[in-house]
């Protein structure tokens, strides 16, 4: 990016719109999992703008998609009937493995949290809300009101009595020695205490399976089970917040909620993100007493546009036609024990995590356990230098490098990316004690 645009984007943008890179990067195109820059540089992108690009870049299927129906039209607004919106909900609705489901679109992750709070809230007649602590819902006030992580929580207002909860986070925290059984005992009796100092109308627990932004973080499967249980004894709705962890980017499950199957569904699930490769869907998905709860008409002008829909229904089909749940074990299975092996070696390295192709690898000042985000932001430089897009998130501190391709990755591409990583990593692990 030329040296202008950044200036240009600094007087006009805000300043808490963060940018990665000293210098930072414009993208102009993208093809697969490739994207070049505007000096016609090209990177392997392992990052998706934030785990979006879910398929692939320009994948002709959706790109052809988008065009049909733009030329066909753009926008009616959900006061017509919509046949791509319908054919998308019934598609979503039969995923989601929640019984006789109904589905609102939004245009982001953060509004579908936000439907869902409303939903939940109102059904159960009460504004308190648990969430898990180094939490990321998205950026609205009623969002950010139940995001457990201090960075990305400029305001301590809310609309909602938030209640923090143990457990997302396995390998940090007061209960992190313990095995994992004793772990989730532990986070249990901890819900239980917690819920015996309310008012015993708790609205919800919202919980993501993998926290995304907190660093690729996640209890031990069955956590949610567990609280399930817990929560049943009181009416207490379970929202899943799939905006990072659904349609089989884990591998081995559609859903995040899945590695809690024993649980059944949740009661409402959120998505976004990955759906529309790039268009802006959101949405909710909840039983239909909890979604028929409102009162009062609702609309979304551009929740469910065509456009986005039929992005969706091509790019959803794409992924189910080519088993990329499938492609996401089988390469992030590989990849994840090709970085593990590189850690193994590389004092910097606390934990490798995650499931398929969502991997966070820890960084920390060699020969302790303190969180090392200057050694992840290195890292993100020297692979950007040798042609790599990777992210970085972490609870406390920016210390988690976060790999996320699109569900297409091939194993050449993956070797090609652990081997840059391979070198960012020794080059960050040789450095002065930091
Ligand atoms: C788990 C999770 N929920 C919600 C959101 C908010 O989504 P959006 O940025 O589309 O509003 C994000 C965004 O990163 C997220 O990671």
């Amino acid at each position: 990016m030329t040296p202008d645009l950044h200036a240009r984007h600094r007087a006009v943008l805000p300043d808490w719109l963060a940018l990665y890179y000293d210098r930072p990067l414009e993208l102009t195109h993208g093809e697969g999992r490739h994207v070049w820059d505007a000096d016609g540089n090209r990177y392997l992108d392992f990052f998706g703008g934030i785990l979006t690009t879910m398929t692939a870049h320009a994948l002709p299927e959706v790109t052809k998609a988008v065009a049909d129906q733009a030329a066909r039209i753009v926008h009616s607004s959900t006061l017509y009937l919509n046949r791509p919106m319908i054919e998308l909900a019934e598609r979503v609705a039969q995923l989601s493995g929640i019984p006789d489901a109904r589905v609102f679109f939004t245009t982001s992750g953060t509004e579908a949290n936000d439907t869902a709070l409303l939903l939940a809230t109102a059904h159960r007649r009460s504004g308190q809300i648990l969430a898990m602590r180094n939490s990321y819902h998205g950026r609205s006030f009623s969002a950010i009101g139940i995001t457990g992580n201090r960075g990305w929580s400029p305001t301590s207002l809310s609309p909602l009595q938030t209640l923090y909860v143990h457990g997302g986070v396995r390998t940090r925290g007061p209960y992190a020695h313990l095995s994992d059984a004793a772990f989730t005992e532990a986070c249990v009796a901890d819900l239980r205490d917690m819920l015996g100092q309310t008012r015993g109308d708790v609205a919800a627990l919202i919980a993501e399976p993998i926290q995304g932004v907190g660093g690729f973080t996640s209890p031990p499967d069955g956590l949610y089970a567990r609280f399930r249980d817990v929560l049943a004894e009181q009416g207490i709705l379970w929202i899943s917040d799939e905006v990072q962890t659904g349609w089989g980017r884990t591998g081995e499950h559609f859903w995040g909620w899945q590695a809690h199957a024993d649980a059944g569904p949740p009661d409402l699930l959120t998505f976004a993100k990955g759906i529309g490769n790039g268009m802006s869907i959101g949405g909710v998905v909840a039983r239909a007493d909890v979604m028929n709860s409102l009162d009062a008409h609702s609309i979304s002008t551009f929740g469910g546009s065509p456009v986005t829909m039929a992005a969706g229904l091509a790019n959803l089909s794409y992924l189910l036609e080519h088993d990329l749940q499938g492609n996401a074990r089988r390469v992030g299975g590989l990849l994840i024990e090709r970085l593990r092996a590189i850690a193994a070696t590389n004092p910097c390295v606390r934990e490798v995590r995650g499931r398929g192709l969502m991997i966070g690898v820890e960084l920390v000042t060699p020969g302790t356990d303190t969180a090392n985000p200057e050694a992840a932001s290195a890292v993100l430089e020297s692979c950007r230098a040798e042609g790599l897009l990777i992210g970085k998130g972490g609870g406390h501190s920016t210390s988690v490098l976060r790999v996320a391709p699109p569900l297409t990755l091939t194993v050449a591409e993956a070797e090609q990316g652990a081997a840059i990583l391979e070198r960012a990593l020794r080059n960050a692990g040789d450095g002065p004690p930091r």
